[in-house]
């Protein structure tokens, strides 16, 4: 790449810097275009594990591959130039071992050109967080509600609710920040959990389902724009695209019936 095609995307450490200053405004992609629009608006675009449920119709993020992350992380960093970008490792690539996670981490960053991954952070976190940032690899942590353990917890509910659980998240959160991460998202607590995380900790905390105090906010991109009618309490829908996508297709399939579409601007003329 030349000098002048360089691109210079916000970095890590940059977002660490806005640790109790500017809020920090994420939001998730899978495609190019979206990635485009996201990139005018967000510091930091993740590509979540959440594609498996909200783009492949999976039930929960547990089947996602590497491979499935790689093609979407590719497509993001197509369309976006600015956003510093992060994609998940999913579930099966990085929990057992350090060195599985860097093999991972380093996959997913040659191939997509990303600039840190996230990972989900329980207690057996730390070494494998340490790990990866000393060989270059910038991590971003995920406390709280870890929806690839979702199994072990029971389902998708808000966490934190026994004194003990809500200590081990606060524990969790340190644990990761120490160990390195640029940053934590705390999911699915209550403001006086993710409050606590916040000060607690010297990395921006990035809350979704968390708290107002946090350091940064992000959410699920198809949960905001209504894409589904059925999204998590902490939502807030920003648009109802599923209203405006159904009024769309009934039109086109109304003109299709109709011999309405193509209309003479849509047909191909060719003078002689
Ligand atoms: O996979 C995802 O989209 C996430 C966000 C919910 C933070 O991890």
């Amino acid at each position: 790449m030349s000098a002048q095609t360089q691109i210079r995307r916000i970095t890590a450490p940059q977002i660490t810097a806005r640790k109790s200053a500017e809020p920090i405004v994420c939001l998730t992609a899978y495609d190019a275009p979206t990635a485009a629009i996201l990139d005018e608006y967000c510091d930091l675009i993740l590509v979540g594990d959440s594609v498996g449920m909200v783009v492949h119709g999976l039930t929960t993020t547990v089947g996602v591959t590497l491979e499935m992350m790689i093609m979407h992380g590719q497509a993001v960093m197509r369309g976006s130039n600015k956003a510093l970008v992060v994609v998940d490792l999913p579930f099966g690539y990085y929990e057992d071992s350090p060195e599985r996670a860097f093999h991972s981490a380093a996959r997913v960053m040659r191939e997509t050109g990303c600039q840190a991954v996230k990972i989900e952070s329980g207690s057996y976190a730390a070494e494998t967080i340490a790990y990866l940032v000393e060989r270059g690899i910038p991590v971003m942590s995920h406390v709280g509600l870890r929806p690839q353990s979702m199994n072990v917890l029971g389902g998708f509910r808000a966490r934190g609710r026994t004194q003990k659980v809500a200590e081990e998240i606060v524990e969790n959160a340190i644990a990761a920040a120490e160990a390195g991460s640029f940053a934590v998202v705390v999911e699915g607590v209550s403001a006086e959990i993710a409050d606590k995380v916040t000060q607690a900790v010297s990395i921006p905390t990035i809350g979704i389902g968390a708290s107002a105090g946090c350091d940064g906010q992000i959410l699920v991109t198809p949960d905001m724009l209504g894409l589904f009618h059925r999204v998590p309490k902490f939502v807030k829908k920003y648009a109802n695209m599923q209203d405006i996508i159904h009024k769309a297709v009934e039109t086109y399939a109304n003109d299709v019936k109709e011999r309405a579409f193509p209309g003479e601007e849509n047909t191909y003329k060719f003078s002689k």
